[in-house]
Order: C-alpha cells, then structure tokens, then sequence
C-alpha cells in the first residue's frame, strides 16, 4: 500500500463529514445539527466532497425538480464511491431530509451508492445509523422516533458557531398540520411538535454568548408555536419574542415561515413594541383567488390577507412585506391569475418568491382536475415575476438617501470593502471603516445594485 493511502486508512480518528444541502432553511439548521451530532462520534465539517469519508445529501422534496436534483447527485456520488472503493478507502453516502423521508428505502433501490436514508425526526441517531452503515449495514431510518430529537441532540459548539458568522437560525417549531393540498411538508415533517421556552431560550443565549447579534427563530408554521413556558403554561410566538428579546448581545430577531391564520394579536403587539424585532414579515399567501385558497385547504379568503396586512402595518408602519406564490394550481384561470396580480399589487413586497405549481405524489392537488398547461404556466410566472421585481426596485429605490441600521456580516468582494445585512435582508456595501463583523450601524443608502445596497458610513 502507498504511504499516503496507509496514513489515509491509519486516519480513523479523523474522518470527514460533508454534507450538501438543499431546499429551506430549515435544512440549513439541520445540516449544522448534524455536523454538530456527528462531531462528537469524531467527524470533522469539510467542504470539499473528494476528501470526504461521508457524504450526506440533505434532500428537499417541495418540487418535482428539487427531489430529482437528488437522484443525479447519486448518479455522480456513484462513481466517487467506486473511485474511492479502487483505493481502498471507504466512502459512505447517506440521503437525509424531506426526500429520505418521503421515499424511504425506495431510495436504495433507485441508487446503489446510498448505504442510508435518514429521515428528519431522526437526525439524533444519525452517529448510531453511520456506525451501522460503516459495518456493511443499508440501513433505513424513517420512523418518527419517540423521544424528542432536541433533547437528543448535542449543544451547537460554541466554536462552530462563532465560526458560522453573527446570524444564525434556530428551530423553534417543526412539522405541519395545515395540509394545504399542494404540498407535502405535513408528510415529510410530520404533525407540528413546538420546542418548550427552556430549550429555546438556553439556545439562543447559547448562541448569544458566541458573538451571534442575529437569530432567526424557523419553523414550517414558525407563528403557530406554542410551546411550554417555564411556569408550565402554554406560550404563543409573540410571547416568545418578548423573552428572547431581552437575551443580552441578541440585537436582532426575525422568524419565518408564517401562517396568515396564526398571526394573533401578541404577535402584532411585538412587531409594535420590539424595536429588536426586524420589520419584515415573509407571510405567504400563495394566490389571491378565493376558489383557489379554497381549493388549497388556506382557509382564509383574500380579504382577510389584507385585513391582516393592515393590522400589523398599523402595529409597524415601516414593516416590508414578502411572500409565496404558486402559478397555475389545478383550476387556476385567467381571472384566478388576475386575482393573484391585484393581491400583489395590493400588498406591496418588498420581495417574493414565486413557483410553478408541481404536482406531488400523495397530496390531494395532485389529483385534482382541471391541470394547468405548463406553457400557460410559464406565461404567469413570468408575468407575476415581472411584477414582483418592479415592486422591489420601488422598494429599494426608495431607501436611497436613508440612514439605516446595518449588521456587518462578513469581508466584501472588493478589497476594503464589509457587506451589512439591512432590517429588510438586503446585503448593503460599505466602506470595511464602517465597523467590525458583528457591529450594528448606522449608514447612509447611496445607491442600489442587482440585488444589494450600497452605503456610507454617517
Ligand atoms: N410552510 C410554508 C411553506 C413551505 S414550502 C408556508 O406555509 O408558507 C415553501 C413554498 O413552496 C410555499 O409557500 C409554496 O409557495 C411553495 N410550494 C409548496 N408546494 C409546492 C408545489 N407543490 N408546487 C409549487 N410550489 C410549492
Ligand atoms: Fe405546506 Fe401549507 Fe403547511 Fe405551509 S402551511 S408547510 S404550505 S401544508
Ligand atoms: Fe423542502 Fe422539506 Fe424544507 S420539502 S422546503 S426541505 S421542509
């Protein structure tokens, strides 16, 4: 054996995790939990998939296209795998995330490289599951466990996360039972679980304490936690927020995704009384068409968005709005498309996101009638994007000439340069003078770029 190959097989005490991650936010959390559990079985982070002796695809499974990027990652981690076979060297591959839960074993019959499938509720025994697989084992976890993951899983380290930059996520809330008929989160996540206070609070104050100045608080329906509060009384979101917003060194807090139904009056209030609490909401509407919102199990009507809408701009004047929407749900006619153009145009974003409606296997929206031509399809996207992307150029362009708090996250591009985070999540460009990683400041909108503000310091 060549010496190199020798000290590669003798590095057991060294082995190299990466993990490639797709789809929400959510997944981004869980990525880093991950290499948080598999840190303490000896597994280091490594960014580059050649050297690694674990390869972790953390799946999403919202679209039709996000699952089948999937299978052609397999089809290239295949061939890596039988490169690395030849040498002698052991290469595992797992598929973690909403796909592995979906599809489950069916994923081992379609790729012969995965030796295991990791459903989402199951992330804490993934050390014990690699363990297994490294002795030969295909292994398949996708029952929801009874214990609770979260008590499970290790602490994020200190270290790591200081290494992770100033802004961080933490899931305070999992899983769905909305059940709008499009969409499979409430089968690849399961039945909402909410975190208790404790666990939140001890998390942020955890992150607080490594240099974080930003916390956005996830969860699929993150508006309809309700978690156990250290009295033993049942806490809502807004609550929550209070409390998190007296953790000292936390500056900023934002939370994501919303339910338009579960927006309740103390979490209105917060918006008004949290100065910490950043003025930009992503609620989701996905359509402005009665029928449709009907048809998607939404329960509300398009009224009622905006009702809502003026409630919390009355609780928070300067509060940017963004959201979600779906072109082309089974049904969707011109005049529905229309109602989703006069909604958008009623509302304002600052931003949006935008899909073509992807039938998925087991929702009800899959076997509706009345399926949306993909040609009439991408006309409305693009018509509806156009829209969008004029309301956040007014939007932007609105900020020039303003003075704005900025987070400084990281070192620019150009030298001598630092890139901000705005209240609204724009990147803003700054003179590096403007202060440290980690700072919040105040700068003065110059001009917008593409996708980003430039600034200068005041
Ligand atoms: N929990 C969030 C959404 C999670 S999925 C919420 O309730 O708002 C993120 C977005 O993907 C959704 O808001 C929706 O716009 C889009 N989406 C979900 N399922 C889809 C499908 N089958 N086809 C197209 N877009 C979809
Ligand atoms: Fe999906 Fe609807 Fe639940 Fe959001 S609320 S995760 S869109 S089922
Ligand atoms: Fe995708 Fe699962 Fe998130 S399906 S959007 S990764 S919850």
């Amino acid at each position: 054996m060549p010496a190199g190959e020798a000290a590669a097989a003798g590095a057991d005490a060294a082995r190299k995790v990466f993990i490639k991650t797709y789809g929400c936010q959510m997944n981004v959390y869980d990525s880093q939990r991950m290499n948080d559990a598999l840190a303490a079985d000896g597994y280091s982070a490594t960014e580059t998939i050649e050297d690694a002796d674990l390869v972790l695809l953390n799946t999403c499974h919202i679209r039709e296209k996000a699952a089948e990027k999937v299978y052609s990652e397999l089809g290239r981690l295949n061939k890596l795998k039988a490169e690395r076979a030849a040498r002698g060297r052991e290469m595992v591959v797992g598929v973690t995330g909403c796909v592995a839960q979906a599809e489950g074993r069916e994923i081992i019959r379609r790729s012969a490289a995965v030796d295991l499938v990791v459903g989402p509720q199951t992330y804490h025994r993934l050390p014990e599951v690699v363990r297994k697989a490294r002795g030969g084992h295909k292994v398949v976890e996708t029952e929801y466990a009874l214990e609770d993951k979260f008590e499970h899983l290790p602490a994020p380290r200190k270290a790591e996360v200081a290494r992770r930059g100033v802004t961080a996520f933490l899931t305070v809330q999992e899983g769905c039972d909305k059940f709008c008929t499009f969409c499979v989160v409430p089968y690849t996540r399961g039945s909402e679980v909410s975190r208790s206070v404790a666990q939140i609070v001890a998390e942020a104050e955890r992150l607080a304490e490594a240099g974080v100045r930003e916390v956005t608080l996830l969860g699929q329906n993150v508006n309809a936690w309700h978690g156990e509060g250290p009295d033993g009384s049942e806490w809502g979101l807004g609550r929550l927020l209070y409390r998190l917003a007296e953790i000292p060194g936390l500056a900023r807090l934002r939370y994501t995704t919303s339910h338009p139904r579960d927006m309740d009056d103390e979490l209105i209030a917060a918006h008004r009384d949290l100065a910490v609490l950043m003025p930009y909401l992503h609620l989701p509407v996905q359509s402005g068409s009665d029928r449709i919102l009907k048809a998607m199990n939404r329960k509300h009507t398009a009224k009622d968005y905006l009702r809502l809408i003026d409630r919390i701009r009355a609780a928070r004047p300067d509060i940017a709005m963004s959201g979600d929407f779906i072109v082309g749900f089974p049904g969707e006619t011109d005049a529905d498309f229309e109602a989703t153009l006069a909604i958008i145009r009623a509302t304002n974003y600052a931003s949006a996101y935008s899909f073509k409606y992807s039938p998925r296997p087991g929702t009800p929206g899959a076997e509706m009638g009345g399926h949306v031509e993909e040609k009439v399809k991408d006309e409305r996207l693009q018509r509806l994007q156009a829209l969008i992307t004029e309301q956040q150029h007014v939007f932007a362009n609105g900020l020039v000439g303003r003075t704005m708090s900025t987070l400084i996250e990281k070192p620019g591009r150009e030298p001598g340069q630092v890139v901000g985070r705005s209240p609204w999540l724009q990147p803003v460009i700054v003179d590096e003078k403007a202060g440290e990683i980690g700072d919040i400041v105040d700068v003065r909108i110059t001009k917008t770029g593409t996708n980003s503000l430039f600034a200068e310091t005041v």
